[in-house]
């Protein structure tokens, strides 16, 4: 699993955690990343959470091969990355963090720990010697926290990508499909920053690598243009997949049977790739992944307490937070005496930028009938069109 013969893995997987981040359900567990790069100098490239702080330091005594630490680089403050860190200072107490302007007053919030005399601080494109390799580093904030940098290793043109270019599932699972636990990761945790994304990929572009080394899933070696487009289309809120993702919220099963029966008309009109979601039952940060995915979205949902069925309104509220944006949405509402579902989901959507509802909206009262069945007609040919 090393990057190179002197940029070794030093990182573990966290396979009993239950919730990432205490939200996120993460069925293959995840990876904290570390590095240890090993010159004249050595650099340790960001610590692990505190939930397997004994196995990364075995692994860094491992390859340190008695070796002392000479800099820790922090690229990234939250404490699945930071939180081993004091235990590194005590057992190299002639250790220099290197971190940016943000970075140590932050570590101070967390940990009440006294860095006088023991930091390095660097800004845009300062450079750092250990031996043959040298570090440079780039300010990415917000791509994920304001005080997150990467690091760009000249000699084996590696770059340390922070959160960027993660992955939830440990490293010890099989996984064949990168993108699809990439995208729940960028768009449920980077999802929001689009726009300082897309910053650090222009001010990257310039650069050759030969591996990128996120904080979080493999090492990436081959085809990196791949992994690079893909966060350019996730970054700039386009499409990814030409497709339609339906989203129900159903309270007795009429509105789910709605949603599937509007899959089947647009299977039926042509639609290649249809995807239907139970709100009330699904992981919603996947249903958030899917929304994003696809180039159009459908919402049905039952009206519940002069709004929409609560299911929905978390879902939306999930996607305004994350800035879903530019995407058609078909609305379809289920009321058996004063359907309010549209409107609600209407004016949650009107609210995010470059939003369009595709017409007709569809209205069923309390189960299907021929009327809402002809509506759901003219709506998939709409959203087909
Ligand atoms: Fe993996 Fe933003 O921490």
């Amino acid at each position: 699993m090393d990057v190179t013969e002197s940029i070794r893995y030093i990182g573990t997987d966290d396979k009993t955690i239950d919730l990432f981040e205490s939200q996120y359900v993460v069925p293959k567990g995840i990876s904290y990343n570390s590095y240890l790069i090993i010159d004249d100098k050595t650099a340790v490239m960001d610590t692990v959470d505190l939930r397997c702080t004994d196995e990364w330091l075995n692994n860094l005594k491992d390859k340190l091969n008695g070796r002392e630490v000479d800099y820790l680089v922090v690229s990234h403050v939250e404490p699945d990355h930071s939180g081993s860190i004091l235990r590194l200072i005590q057992l190299y107490p002639n250790i220099t963090l290197v971190g940016n302007q943000k970075t140590f007053g932050m570590l101070k919030q967390f940990f009440k720990v006294d860095l006088e005399n023991c930091t390095l601080e660097v800004k845009e494109g300062d450079t750092l010697s250990l031996g043959s390799h040298t570090l440079k580093f780039y300010m990415a904030p917000m791509v994920h926290w304001p005080e997150v940098m990467v690091t760009y290793e000249q000699a084996e043109k590696v770059l340390f990508s922070a959160d960027g270019f993660g992955k939830f599932g440990a490293l010890s699972e099989e996984d064949d499909d990168w993108a699809c636990e990439a995208r729940r990761y960028y768009f449920n945790i980077v999802g929001k920053y689009g726009a300082p994304v897309q910053g650090l990929l222009k001010k990257l572009s310039g650069l050759d690598f030969k591996y990128i080394c996120p904080l979080h899933g493999p090492v990436l070696k081959d085809n990196l243009s791949y992994y690079i487009n893909l966060y350019d289309t996730w970054s700039s809120y386009k499409p990814e997949t030409k497709g339609v993702f339906i989203a129900y919220a159903s309270i007795h099963g009429n509105t789910a049977k709605a949603a599937e029966k509007f899959a089947e008309l647009l299977r039926a009109n042509g639609e290649e790739k249809v995807v239907v979601t139970d709100l009330a039952r699904a992981d919603i940060a996947e249903a958030v992944e899917d929304a994003f995915r696809y180039d159009r979205m459908a919402l049905a949902a039952a009206s519940y307490d002069a709004g929409v069925f609560p299911c929905m309104q978390e879902f939306l509220n999930h996607l305004q937070a994350k800035a879903y944006q530019k995407r058609k949405v078909a609305l379809i509402e289920n009321g058996s005496w004063a359907p309010t579902a549209a409107k609600a989901m209407r004016g949650m959507l009107e609210a995010m930028k470059e939003m369009e509802i595709i017409e007709p909206v569809v209205t069923i009262k309390s189960s299907l009938d021929d009327n809402s069945g002809k509506q759901l007609e003219e709506l998939a040919k709409s959203v087909i069109k």
